[in-house]
């Protein structure tokens, strides 16, 4: 029988095709130092800890959500369905200021912090900063989430996954869809 080869693989995680890492697509909202809004995409972020919950979010140091999040301390994580995706690669091109209305969607107030949720998004992560690693102009955010909240529509389905349209980042332009949940057992 033949012998699966493994062959090596470069560290630059920009030239891996394929990916053999995903990271679920958000949009991240804040606030700038006048209160408007600001909205960008992000790929690198993963809970961390249960209790307190806690979200890791890498982010380069010069972009503005890193910066409205370490002057003002909180952000909304969105999450999208990848019927957005167009919007949201738009987004990330789009000059600042960027409030959540420059890339044609609808800001809709949080909870219980600033930045405002996304009303075209399906959940959203009201979260506070924690604490932050620096590496060279990247820096790795921990927050806490303060508050969660989803469509109605998402426990009213058969499916909540194949509602939600989870979608993630696999190489540049590139992405996967979560098209339904899957129990282990089906
Ligand atoms: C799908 C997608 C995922 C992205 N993920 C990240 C990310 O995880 N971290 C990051 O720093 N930039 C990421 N970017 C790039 C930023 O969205 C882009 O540079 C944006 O203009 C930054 O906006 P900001 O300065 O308002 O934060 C991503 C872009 C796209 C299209």
């Amino acid at each position: 029988m033949d012998k699966k080869k493994k062959i090596p693989f470069g560290l630059d995680k920009r030239t891996w095709h394929p990916s053999p890492l995903i990271g679920q697509i958000v949009l991240v909202t804040t606030v700038n130092a006048d209160n408007a809004s600001n909205v960008a995409p992000k790929s690198w972020i993963s809970m961390m800890a249960f209790d307190p919950p806690i979200l890791a979010l890498g982010c380069n140091f010069q972009h503005t959500t890193a910066r409205n999040i370490l002057r003002q301390g909180e952000l909304v994580v969105n999450i999208p369905g990848a019927e957005l995706a167009e919007v949201v690669w738009r987004s990330s091109e789009l000059p600042h200021p960027r409030p959540v209305e420059a890339a044609g969607l609808t800001a809709i107030p949080a909870l219980k912090v600033a930045p405002p949720r996304i009303e075209e998004c399906k959940a959203h992560l009201e979260c506070v900063h924690d604490h932050h690693v620096s590496y060279g102009d990247e820096i790795i955010i921990l927050v806490k989430i303060v508050a969660v909240s989803i469509d109605e529509q998402a426990l009213e389905v058969p499916d909540a996954y194949e509602y939600l349209q989870l979608f993630a980042f696999l190489e540049a332009d590139t992405f996967g869809v979560i098209k339904r949940g899957q129990h282990i057992y089906e």
